[in-house]
């Protein structure tokens, strides 16, 4: 679980990146984070991996206590936490492989294990063909994949996924919001910064918390059940309205059905 307590950042510069931010994201969810540039998007996932400390509040991520995190125990955190970045820093001067395998090195995994691991990602991901490429001979599509790739190499619980589909059209972009949709559904929490609200359309089902000069001014869990909550609660009171014309007011209401979900 992730939980921020009346998060604000403000900058060095004056700028308020967020101001107090209250949010709950439960294990397993798949979230869009929208709203304008300079909303606070990139600041609220970066205060995540404790990039940079808030100016105020609390965060968690489960049992972690990310603001008061001893700088030893940082690489614990990230370990959790896969991140594409908005600019993806993927090596130019590596080939997909190596990237992908770079976080393995760096924690000692053995080396025909960690090949392994990286093959089965790239197969995950769909792009095992490229593996021997350089980042530049890539479309934009398959570089995304790249950085979706290193972020899932240390196994994490959440993986947050800044504007991964900022350069891309719009059938590669829904190809690239199926993978984490996936990912997803094999159990990972995902976080996705994005200002491309067509694609919300297409996964209404998912939460969507919506920022805007640093607030949170919208958190919609399952948009598209809700919706069809409210249709039903209208619809009801229309029939309550109607049959009211005809039936006398004394007559007694029948009970609700049990455990009928909505
Ligand atoms: N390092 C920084 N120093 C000073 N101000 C910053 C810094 N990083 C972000 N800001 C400011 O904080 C606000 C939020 O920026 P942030 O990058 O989080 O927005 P965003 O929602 O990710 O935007 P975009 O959609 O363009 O990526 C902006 O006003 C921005 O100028
Ligand atoms: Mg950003």
């Amino acid at each position: 679980m992730i939980k921020l307590e009346k998060v604000s950042k403000i900058f060095g510069t004056g700028a308020a990146g967020l101001s107090d931010i209250n949010l709950v994201i439960d294990k397993g969810e798949f979230v869009f984070l929208v709203g304008h540039t300079g909303s606070g998007k990139t600041t609220l996932l970066r205060l995540l991996i404790r990039e940079m400390l808030p100016s105020e509040g609390t965060i968690f991520i489960g049992d972690l206590d990310v603001v008061a995190l001893p700088q030893q125990k940082i690489p614990h955190l990230r370990k959790k936490i896969g991140v594409v970045f908005q600019d993806l820093k993927l090596l130019m001067d590596r080939t997909i492989f190596e990237n992908v395998i770079l976080p393995l090195e760096i924690i000692g995994f053995k080396k025909e294990e960690a090949a392994k691991r990286v093959e089965e990602l790239l197969e995950q991901v769909g792009i095992l063909e490229h593996r021997d490429k350089f980042p530049v001979q890539l479309s934009g599509g398959e570089m995304q994949r790249a950085a979706i790739a290193r972020a899932l190499t240390l196994s994490p619980d959440i993986l947050l996924a800044d504007e991964p589909t900022g350069n891309l059209d719009s059938k590669t972009a829904f190809d690239i919001v199926e993978l984490l949709s996936k990912i997803n559904q094999n159990g990972t929490t995902v976080i996705m910064a994005t200002h491309n609200l067509d694609l919300l359309k297409k996964y209404a089902k998912n939460r969507v918390i919506a920022l805007e000069k640093g607030k949170v001014i919208r958190d919609q869990k399952h948009a598209k059940e809700e919706h069809s909550a409210e249709k039903k609660v209208e619809e009801k009171s229309q029939e309550t309205k109607e049959q009211s014309k005809r039936e006398p007011v004394t007559k007694i209401e029948k009970p609700e059905k049990k455990g009928e979900k909505k």
